[in-house]
Protein backbone atom coordinates (compact mmCIF):
# COMPACT_ATOMS: atom_id res chain seq x y z
CA UNK A 1 0.00 0.00 0.00
CA UNK A 2 1.78 3.41 -1.17
CA UNK A 3 0.80 6.36 0.79
CA UNK A 4 -0.23 8.83 -1.17
CA UNK A 5 2.56 11.21 0.15
CA UNK A 6 6.22 9.75 0.78
CA UNK A 7 7.93 10.73 3.97
CA UNK A 8 11.20 11.09 3.38
CA UNK A 9 13.81 9.87 5.51
CA UNK A 10 15.33 13.66 6.65
CA UNK A 11 14.37 16.51 5.09
CA UNK A 12 16.79 20.18 5.72
CA UNK A 13 14.90 22.95 7.11
CA UNK A 14 16.16 26.43 5.24
CA UNK A 15 14.33 29.07 5.99
CA UNK A 16 13.56 32.24 3.99
CA UNK A 17 16.03 33.99 5.66
CA UNK A 18 18.64 31.13 5.05
CA UNK A 19 18.17 31.99 1.44
CA UNK A 20 18.30 35.51 2.03
CA UNK A 21 21.84 35.23 3.46
CA UNK A 22 23.12 32.68 0.50
CA UNK A 23 21.89 34.94 -1.81
CA UNK A 24 23.50 38.01 -0.54
CA UNK A 25 26.92 36.09 -0.83
CA UNK A 26 25.78 35.58 -4.34
CA UNK A 27 25.39 39.11 -5.17
CA UNK A 28 28.38 40.06 -3.90
CA UNK A 29 32.28 39.79 -5.11
CA UNK A 30 33.52 37.03 -2.69
CA UNK A 31 31.99 33.42 -2.68
CA UNK A 32 34.88 32.12 -0.45
CA UNK A 33 37.02 33.31 2.39
CA UNK A 34 35.06 36.18 2.82
CA UNK A 35 33.31 38.24 6.00
CA UNK A 36 30.93 35.08 6.06
CA UNK A 37 33.63 32.85 7.29
CA UNK A 38 35.18 34.04 10.35
CA UNK A 39 30.92 34.78 11.27
CA UNK A 40 30.38 31.64 10.87
CA UNK A 41 33.07 30.44 12.86
CA UNK A 42 32.25 32.50 15.51
CA UNK A 43 29.15 31.73 16.25
CA UNK A 44 29.92 28.38 16.30
CA UNK A 45 32.81 28.84 18.51
CA UNK A 46 29.82 29.91 20.74
CA UNK A 47 26.91 27.30 19.93
CA UNK A 48 30.18 24.67 20.93
CA UNK A 49 31.39 26.72 24.02
CA UNK A 50 35.10 26.09 22.59
CA UNK A 51 37.08 29.16 22.19
CA UNK A 52 38.00 28.94 18.43
CA UNK A 53 35.48 27.21 15.02
CA UNK A 54 37.28 25.56 12.38
CA UNK A 55 34.57 25.81 9.19
CA UNK A 56 35.88 22.81 6.42
CA UNK A 57 34.10 21.22 3.89
CA UNK A 58 32.55 18.12 5.55
CA UNK A 59 32.89 16.52 9.12
CA UNK A 60 35.23 13.78 7.97
CA UNK A 61 37.78 16.95 7.02
CA UNK A 62 37.07 18.36 9.85
CA UNK A 63 37.68 14.76 12.11
CA UNK A 64 41.05 14.57 9.77
CA UNK A 65 42.57 17.69 11.12
CA UNK A 66 41.59 16.73 14.60
CA UNK A 67 44.09 13.56 14.20
CA UNK A 68 46.37 15.32 12.19
CA UNK A 69 47.01 18.13 14.84
CA UNK A 70 47.16 15.62 17.83
CA UNK A 71 50.04 14.16 16.00
CA UNK A 72 48.64 10.49 15.81
CA UNK A 73 50.64 8.40 13.23
CA UNK A 74 52.13 5.07 12.31
CA UNK A 75 52.57 2.90 15.29
CA UNK A 76 49.21 4.65 17.27
CA UNK A 77 46.51 3.12 18.22
CA UNK A 78 43.50 5.37 19.13
CA UNK A 79 40.32 3.51 21.26
CA UNK A 80 37.01 3.67 19.38
CA UNK A 81 33.72 1.87 18.61
CA UNK A 82 32.73 0.14 15.36
CA UNK A 83 29.21 1.04 15.83
CA UNK A 84 29.75 4.48 13.79
CA UNK A 85 29.87 6.09 10.50
CA UNK A 86 33.23 4.63 8.70
CA UNK A 87 34.74 7.64 8.98
CA UNK A 88 35.53 7.78 12.43
CA UNK A 89 37.72 5.41 12.05
CA UNK A 90 39.17 6.27 8.52
CA UNK A 91 40.05 9.72 9.54
CA UNK A 92 42.49 7.52 12.07
CA UNK A 93 43.72 5.57 9.18
CA UNK A 94 44.45 8.53 6.78
CA UNK A 95 47.43 9.29 9.20
CA UNK A 96 48.85 5.87 9.61
CA UNK A 97 47.17 5.01 13.18
CA UNK A 98 45.30 2.54 13.91
CA UNK A 99 41.72 2.60 14.83
CA UNK A 100 41.01 0.24 18.33
CA UNK A 101 37.65 -1.24 18.52
CA UNK A 102 35.78 -1.54 22.22
CA UNK A 103 32.08 -2.97 21.76
CA UNK A 104 29.42 -0.60 22.65
CA UNK A 105 26.98 -0.22 25.62
CA UNK A 106 23.75 -1.95 24.42
CA UNK A 107 21.71 0.69 25.59
CA UNK A 108 23.12 4.63 24.80
CA UNK A 109 25.00 2.91 21.80
CA UNK A 110 28.30 4.54 22.61
CA UNK A 111 31.62 3.56 23.41
CA UNK A 112 31.49 1.54 26.44
CA UNK A 113 33.75 2.88 29.05
CA UNK A 114 34.29 -0.33 31.06
CA UNK A 115 35.56 -2.21 28.16
CA UNK A 116 38.17 0.33 27.19
CA UNK A 117 40.99 -0.59 30.16
CA UNK A 118 40.81 -4.50 27.96
CA UNK A 119 41.94 -2.55 24.61
CA UNK A 120 44.72 -1.00 25.82
CA UNK A 121 48.51 -1.41 25.19
CA UNK A 122 51.84 0.45 25.07
CA UNK A 123 50.78 1.79 21.36
CA UNK A 124 47.21 3.45 23.04
CA UNK A 125 48.08 7.37 22.58
CA UNK A 126 44.44 8.34 22.42
CA UNK A 127 40.62 7.84 22.69
CA UNK A 128 37.79 8.77 20.11
CA UNK A 129 34.61 8.36 21.16
CA UNK A 130 31.35 9.24 19.34
CA UNK A 131 28.63 10.70 20.59
CA UNK A 132 26.17 8.16 18.53
CA UNK A 133 22.46 9.64 16.90
CA UNK A 134 23.21 12.84 18.95
CA UNK A 135 23.62 11.15 22.76
CA UNK A 136 26.64 12.31 24.47
CA UNK A 137 29.34 9.66 25.79
CA UNK A 138 29.80 9.40 29.32
CA UNK A 139 33.15 11.44 29.06
CA UNK A 140 33.57 11.84 32.81
CA UNK A 141 34.91 8.37 32.89
CA UNK A 142 36.50 8.44 29.63
CA UNK A 143 38.37 11.75 30.35
CA UNK A 144 39.06 10.03 33.76
CA UNK A 145 40.75 7.09 32.05
CA UNK A 146 42.41 9.14 29.51
CA UNK A 147 43.94 11.67 31.97
CA UNK A 148 45.71 8.63 33.83
CA UNK A 149 47.32 7.74 30.56
CA UNK A 150 47.71 10.85 29.30
CA UNK A 151 45.81 9.90 26.28
CA UNK A 152 44.30 12.45 23.95
CA UNK A 153 40.73 12.82 23.26
CA UNK A 154 39.12 13.71 20.11
CA UNK A 155 34.99 13.63 20.31
CA UNK A 156 33.48 12.86 17.11
CA UNK A 157 30.29 15.09 17.84
CA UNK A 158 29.05 15.20 13.95
CA UNK A 159 25.84 14.08 14.88
CA UNK A 160 25.59 15.57 18.38
CA UNK A 161 25.53 19.55 18.22
CA UNK A 162 23.89 21.29 21.12
CA UNK A 163 24.25 18.29 23.30
CA UNK A 164 25.71 18.78 27.16
CA UNK A 165 25.97 16.86 29.78
CA UNK A 166 25.47 18.43 32.89
CA UNK A 167 25.89 22.18 31.23
CA UNK A 168 28.89 21.15 29.26
CA UNK A 169 28.38 21.10 25.63
CA UNK A 170 29.68 18.03 23.63
CA UNK A 171 32.71 18.66 21.55
CA UNK A 172 34.00 20.82 24.52
CA UNK A 173 35.25 17.57 26.39
CA UNK A 174 39.13 16.78 24.38
CA UNK A 175 41.79 18.19 23.10
CA UNK A 176 39.43 19.11 20.01
CA UNK A 177 35.84 17.59 17.88
CA UNK A 178 34.27 17.61 14.61
CA UNK A 179 30.86 18.88 13.89
CA UNK A 180 28.88 17.37 10.23
CA UNK A 181 27.19 20.01 8.25
CA UNK A 182 25.37 17.31 5.72
CA UNK A 183 21.37 18.02 4.73
CA UNK A 184 20.52 15.12 7.11
CA UNK A 185 21.78 16.45 10.60
CA UNK A 186 20.51 18.88 12.82
CA UNK A 187 21.73 22.23 10.96
CA UNK A 188 23.28 22.41 7.57
CA UNK A 189 25.80 23.98 5.13
CA UNK A 190 24.97 21.75 1.96
CA UNK A 191 28.03 20.00 2.16
CA UNK A 192 30.06 21.25 5.51
CA UNK A 193 31.77 20.50 8.78
CA UNK A 194 34.13 22.23 11.53
CA UNK A 195 36.95 21.52 14.00
CA UNK A 196 36.57 22.90 17.50
CA UNK A 197 39.01 23.38 20.41
CA UNK A 198 40.49 25.65 23.01
CA UNK A 199 43.82 25.11 21.79
CA UNK A 200 45.11 28.08 19.88
CA UNK A 201 47.91 25.55 18.16
CA UNK A 202 45.37 22.98 17.04
CA UNK A 203 43.23 25.96 15.18
CA UNK A 204 46.09 27.76 13.97
CA UNK A 205 47.23 24.61 12.07
CA UNK A 206 43.77 23.81 11.38
CA UNK A 207 43.38 26.67 9.29
CA UNK A 208 46.38 26.74 7.49
CA UNK A 209 45.87 22.54 7.00
CA UNK A 210 42.64 23.91 5.16
CA UNK A 211 43.63 26.44 2.93
CA UNK A 212 46.50 24.89 1.07
CA UNK A 213 48.65 24.74 4.21
CA UNK A 214 49.20 29.06 3.84
CA UNK A 215 50.17 30.77 6.88
CA UNK A 216 48.63 33.71 8.55
CA UNK A 217 50.27 36.93 6.46
CA UNK A 218 51.30 35.05 3.60
CA UNK A 219 50.29 35.04 -0.16
CA UNK A 220 48.26 33.00 -1.96
CA UNK A 221 51.06 30.94 -3.69
CA UNK A 222 53.07 30.83 -0.53
CA UNK A 223 52.75 27.64 1.30
CA UNK A 224 54.44 26.79 4.51
CA UNK A 225 53.42 23.32 5.37
CA UNK A 226 51.86 20.67 3.71
CA UNK A 227 48.03 21.65 3.39
CA UNK A 228 44.87 20.32 1.98
CA UNK A 229 41.86 22.21 0.09
CA UNK A 230 38.99 21.73 3.07
CA UNK A 231 37.67 25.43 2.67
CA UNK A 232 34.21 26.03 3.31
CA UNK A 233 32.95 28.56 0.82
CA UNK A 234 31.26 31.82 1.82
CA UNK A 235 28.07 30.50 0.36
CA UNK A 236 27.58 27.46 2.47
CA UNK A 237 29.28 29.78 5.42
CA UNK A 238 25.97 32.06 5.22
CA UNK A 239 23.64 29.22 5.12
CA UNK A 240 25.29 27.86 8.34
CA UNK A 241 24.79 31.42 9.92
CA UNK A 242 21.24 31.38 8.69
CA UNK A 243 20.84 27.48 10.65
CA UNK A 244 23.17 28.13 13.48
CA UNK A 245 20.67 31.39 14.36
CA UNK A 246 17.87 28.94 14.92
CA UNK A 247 19.73 25.95 16.44
CA UNK A 248 18.00 26.04 20.13
CA UNK A 249 14.58 25.68 18.32
CA UNK A 250 15.13 23.41 16.08
CA UNK A 251 16.31 21.76 18.52
CA UNK A 252 13.54 21.45 20.43
CA UNK A 253 11.59 20.85 17.62
CA UNK A 254 13.35 17.87 16.65
CA UNK A 255 13.28 16.55 20.58
CA UNK A 256 9.12 16.96 20.36
CA UNK A 257 9.38 15.07 17.44
CA UNK A 258 11.40 12.13 18.77
CA UNK A 259 8.99 12.39 22.12
CA UNK A 260 6.09 12.03 20.18
CA UNK A 261 7.65 9.07 18.61
CA UNK A 262 8.48 7.47 21.65
CA UNK A 263 5.18 7.85 22.76
CA UNK A 264 3.23 6.44 19.57
CA UNK A 265 5.82 3.57 19.49
CA UNK A 266 4.68 2.69 22.97
CA UNK A 267 1.69 0.11 21.32
CA UNK A 268 4.52 -1.62 19.33
CA UNK A 269 5.56 -4.33 21.50
CA UNK A 270 8.58 -5.40 19.26
CA UNK A 271 10.65 -2.33 19.01
CA UNK A 272 12.58 -0.79 21.27
CA UNK A 273 13.03 3.30 21.39
CA UNK A 274 16.02 5.04 21.99
CA UNK A 275 16.78 4.86 26.06
CA UNK A 276 15.84 7.97 28.55
CA UNK A 277 18.92 10.31 29.11
CA UNK A 278 20.94 10.02 31.94
CA UNK A 279 19.79 12.76 34.18
CA UNK A 280 21.60 16.29 33.51
CA UNK A 281 22.23 14.82 29.73
CA UNK A 282 20.80 17.04 26.77
CA UNK A 283 20.15 15.02 23.60
CA UNK A 284 20.60 16.74 20.12
CA UNK A 285 18.58 14.61 18.23
CA UNK A 286 19.82 13.24 14.81
CA UNK A 287 18.17 10.60 13.74
CA UNK A 288 15.31 8.47 15.18
CA UNK A 289 16.32 4.98 15.13
CA UNK A 290 14.19 1.91 17.35
CA UNK A 291 15.64 -1.45 17.23
CA UNK A 292 13.72 -4.75 16.94
CA UNK A 293 13.83 -7.02 19.96
CA UNK A 294 16.25 -9.68 19.96
CA UNK A 295 14.24 -12.63 18.66
CA UNK A 296 14.11 -10.87 15.05
CA UNK A 297 16.97 -11.38 12.85
CA UNK A 298 18.98 -9.07 10.28
CA UNK A 299 16.84 -10.83 7.42
CA UNK A 300 13.56 -10.08 9.30
CA UNK A 301 14.73 -6.28 9.98
CA UNK A 302 15.84 -6.17 6.15
CA UNK A 303 12.25 -7.09 4.84
CA UNK A 304 10.47 -4.80 7.01
CA UNK A 305 12.73 -2.11 5.66
CA UNK A 306 11.88 -3.10 2.29
CA UNK A 307 8.25 -3.13 2.75
CA UNK A 308 8.51 0.34 4.51
CA UNK A 309 9.63 1.73 1.28
CA UNK A 310 7.15 -0.15 -0.71
CA UNK A 311 5.05 2.32 1.03
CA UNK A 312 6.77 5.25 0.36
CA UNK A 313 8.25 5.41 3.64
CA UNK A 314 12.09 6.53 3.47
CA UNK A 315 13.55 4.11 5.82
CA UNK A 316 17.30 3.02 7.00
CA UNK A 317 19.65 0.55 8.95
CA UNK A 318 21.70 2.81 10.93
CA UNK A 319 25.03 1.84 11.44
CA UNK A 320 26.58 -0.90 9.44
CA UNK A 321 29.32 -1.90 11.78
CA UNK A 322 32.84 -0.29 10.70
CA UNK A 323 34.60 -3.40 11.56
CA UNK A 324 32.76 -5.34 8.91
CA UNK A 325 33.05 -3.08 6.17
CA UNK A 326 34.94 -4.90 3.42
CA UNK A 327 37.99 -3.47 3.31
CA UNK A 328 38.18 -3.13 6.69
CA UNK A 329 37.66 -6.58 7.47
CA UNK A 330 40.06 -7.30 3.95
CA UNK A 331 43.17 -5.17 5.80
CA UNK A 332 42.30 -6.10 9.34
CA UNK A 333 40.88 -9.43 9.30
CA UNK A 334 37.80 -8.79 11.54
CA UNK A 335 35.07 -11.14 11.50
CA UNK A 336 31.73 -11.36 12.51
CA UNK A 337 31.49 -11.98 15.91
CA UNK A 338 34.26 -9.76 16.92
CA UNK A 339 31.99 -7.25 18.33
CA UNK A 340 28.94 -8.95 19.60
CA UNK A 341 26.92 -5.66 20.88
CA UNK A 342 27.98 -3.45 18.08
CA UNK A 343 26.64 -6.53 15.91
CA UNK A 344 23.36 -7.41 17.74
CA UNK A 345 22.30 -3.97 17.63
CA UNK A 346 23.42 -2.95 14.25
CA UNK A 347 21.77 -5.97 12.84
CA UNK A 348 18.39 -4.81 14.35
CA UNK A 349 18.13 -1.27 13.71
CA UNK A 350 15.97 1.06 11.79
CA UNK A 351 15.98 4.38 11.60
CA UNK A 352 12.63 6.00 10.88
CA UNK A 353 11.39 9.64 8.92
CA UNK A 354 12.93 12.15 11.40
CA UNK A 355 13.12 16.29 10.72
CA UNK A 356 12.14 19.46 12.10
CA UNK A 357 8.47 19.75 10.41
CA UNK A 358 7.06 15.88 10.69
CA UNK A 359 3.96 16.71 11.32
CA UNK A 360 1.60 13.61 13.98
CA UNK A 361 -0.33 12.48 10.71
CA UNK A 362 2.61 11.87 9.04
CA UNK A 363 4.28 9.90 12.03
CA UNK A 364 0.50 8.39 12.55
CA UNK A 365 1.33 7.14 8.82
CA UNK A 366 4.57 6.08 9.66
CA UNK A 367 3.70 4.29 13.09
CA UNK A 368 1.13 2.16 10.93
CA UNK A 369 3.07 1.26 8.03
CA UNK A 370 5.77 -0.14 10.87
CA UNK A 371 2.82 -2.26 12.19
CA UNK A 372 1.51 -3.50 9.27
CA UNK A 373 5.62 -4.47 8.29
CA UNK A 374 6.17 -5.96 11.56
CA UNK A 375 2.46 -8.12 11.39
CA UNK A 376 3.25 -9.46 7.98
CA UNK A 377 6.73 -10.69 8.88
CA UNK A 378 5.48 -12.30 12.26
CA UNK A 379 2.90 -14.27 10.68
CA UNK A 380 5.27 -16.12 9.19
CA UNK A 381 8.32 -16.09 11.61
CA UNK A 382 7.20 -16.23 15.12
CA UNK A 383 3.50 -15.51 16.75
CA UNK A 384 2.93 -12.15 18.26
CA UNK A 385 2.28 -13.34 21.29
CA UNK A 386 5.68 -15.48 21.71
CA UNK A 387 6.92 -11.83 20.92
CA UNK A 388 4.94 -9.98 23.78
CA UNK A 389 6.32 -12.67 26.12
CA UNK A 390 9.64 -12.03 25.06
CA UNK A 391 9.24 -8.59 25.32
CA UNK A 392 7.85 -8.72 29.17
CA UNK A 393 4.74 -7.35 28.06
C1 LIG B 1 29.62 9.98 13.42
C2 LIG B 1 30.03 10.63 12.13
N1 LIG B 1 31.33 10.89 11.93
C3 LIG B 1 31.75 11.49 10.81
C4 LIG B 1 30.88 11.88 9.81
C5 LIG B 1 31.41 12.48 8.56
O1 LIG B 1 30.81 13.69 8.19
P1 LIG B 1 30.73 14.13 6.64
O2 LIG B 1 29.77 13.22 5.98
O3 LIG B 1 30.29 15.55 6.69
O4 LIG B 1 32.11 13.99 6.08
C6 LIG B 1 29.51 11.63 9.98
C7 LIG B 1 28.55 12.00 8.94
O5 LIG B 1 27.53 11.45 8.74
C8 LIG B 1 29.08 10.98 11.16
O6 LIG B 1 27.78 10.70 11.36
Amino acid sequence: MLNSQPIPLSSPDVSPQDRQLVLDVLSGPTLSLGPMLPAFEKALAAAAGTQYAVAVNSGTSALHLCVKAAGLGAGDEVITSPFSFVASSNCLLFEGAMPRFVDIDPETYNIDPALIPGAVNERTRGVLPIHVFGRPCDMETINHLAARKNWVVIEDSCEAIGASINGKLAGSFGQSACFAFYPNKQITTGEGGALITDDERVARLAKSWRNQGRGDGGSWLQHERLGYNYRLSDVNCALGIGQLSRLDSILQMRESVAREYTARLAEVPEVIVPAPVKEGTVMSWFVYVIRLRDEFSRADRDRILESLRGEGIGCNNYFSPIHLQDFYQKEFGYRRGDFPVTELVADRTIALPFFNHLSPAQMETVVASLKRAIGSLSRGVVSVPELAAAAGR
